[in-house]
């Protein structure tokens, strides 16, 4: 499973879609980075992107309503789509189709049931689409993952979440906000430092009583992971007071010691490990921009490439479905039911036939792209 690589001297010209204030930290990420350049924004809403063109700085930025559109018209190289979850599917599809590759935003789709369909039809185009989960792109995180190495195997990994924003607007009136906007960040890093992939969730959601939110902002999810270890995820968004960083708290427990990293420093060690220093990948988009670049000139396969990206997506939902049903949900019974809703669902054929051609959910995810 290949992909197409670009061939150009120059630096990678990119569209951003989306124009709200994820979209703009893209474009700000994209004109920091001496490898790439800003050519467009398109977003809906004509407002939207000409007041993102402005902020820019760029004069006479193109703008327009359509990604496609305006890649032709710019003669862009790919785009990164930073529209709300329900648009990723048809943005980055079109794109894929038209012969464009893509670095979206998480989630890789509104279901994993979409995933499935964007997995294939990035396979069916033979082009690059690459999620963006920032919060892997962080220089402790690595080193954590090297101490790691050094102590064994992993038994347990168990993040701590507590924050008490007031976002204001959609997330108050979301049924799961920590589980579906917050948690797939943590279910990722988690899957990162380990390695490995979830086969089954047992979790609660609820809401305390003084909550500000609508739904469910508080949860506790138990994931057993391939390779035996378990992951925790205890979080809150309306938990005032010693609040942890946005990437959580974490405790990992090893077979000869334990790593504790608080999410924003150095991370600690007992015993101490002496490995050397971890390589900076790059702080959040700014990292996965250089990956995707990266990947886009070299063909190296970037780790948040579409198929590996899935299964993050599907920890969410299992862990949501968990909650609601009130037990245990193996990960393998939500790529099915995903994999039947996708068959239902496409509508382009090619894209059909390559679901069909899949031997299993999890064979097709895991392929590499050197296979
Ligand atoms: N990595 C992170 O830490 C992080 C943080 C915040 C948001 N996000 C993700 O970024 C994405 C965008 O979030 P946001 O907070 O910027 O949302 P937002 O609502 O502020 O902006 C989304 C924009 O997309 C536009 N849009 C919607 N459908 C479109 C379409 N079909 N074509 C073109 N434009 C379209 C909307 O008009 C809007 O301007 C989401 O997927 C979100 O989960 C990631």
């Amino acid at each position: 499973m290949t992909f197409r690589t670009i061939e150009s001297d120059g630096p990678l010209r990119l569209v951003v879609v989306g124009a709200g204030g994820m979209g703009r930290a893209w474009t700000r990420a994209i004109q920091a980075d001496p490898g790439t350049e800003l050519v467009g924004i398109a977003d809906l809403f004509s407002a939207a992107a000409e007041s993102a063109a402005a902020e820019t700085g760029i004069p006479d930025l193109a703008v327009g309503a359509d990604a496609v559109e305006l890649v032709r018209r710019t003669g862009a190289d790919a785009i990164v789509n930073a529209t709300v979850p329900e648009a990723h599917h048809p943005v980055t599809t079109a794109a894929l189709l038209a012969g464009i590759p893509v670095l979206g935003e998480k989630p890789v789709a509104a279901s994993v049931a979409e995933g499935l369909s964007l997995a294939a039809a990035a396979e069916h185009t033979g082009q690059l689409f690459m999620v963006s989960q920032s919060r892997r792109y962080h220089r402790s995180l690595f080193q954590v993952k090297r101490q790691l190495a050094a102590l064994g195997a992993v038994g347990f990994v168990a993040v701590e979440f507590f924050k008490a924003p007031h976002f204001g607007g959609f997330r108050d009136e979301m049924a799961s906000p920590l589980l579906l906007d917050m948690a797939i960040h943590q279910f990722d890093m988690a899957r990162f430092l380990l390695d490995a992939d979830p086969v089954s969730v047992s979790c609660e959601e609820y809401n305390p009583a003084w909550s500000w939110y609508d739904g469910d902002a508080a949860a506790n999810a138990v994931f057993a992971m391939e390779g035996g270890a378990r992951f925790t995820f205890n979080g809150s968004w309306c938990s005032p007071g010693f609040e942890t960083s946005w990437n959580g708290a974490w405790r990992i427990s090893a077979e000869r010691g334990t790593v504790l990293w608080d999410g924003d420093g150095e991370p600690d060690s007992d015993p101490e490990t002496s490995v050397a220093d971890a390589e900076d990948p790059r702080h959040e988009i700014a990292g996965s921009l250089r990956e995707f670049t990266a990947a886009l000139r070299f063909g190296t396969e970037p780790m948040g490439r579409v198929h590996a990206n899935v299964m993050s997506l599907a920890m969410v939902e299992a862990a949501i479905q968990s909650a609601a049903q009130g037990r245990r949900v193996a990960i393998d019974d939500v790529l099915e039911r995903s994999y039947e809703a996708a068959l239902a669902t496409e509508r382009n054929a090619e894209v059909l036939g390559v679901l069909k051609s899949w031997p299993s959910v999890r064979d097709a995810l895991s392929r590499k792209k050197t296979e």
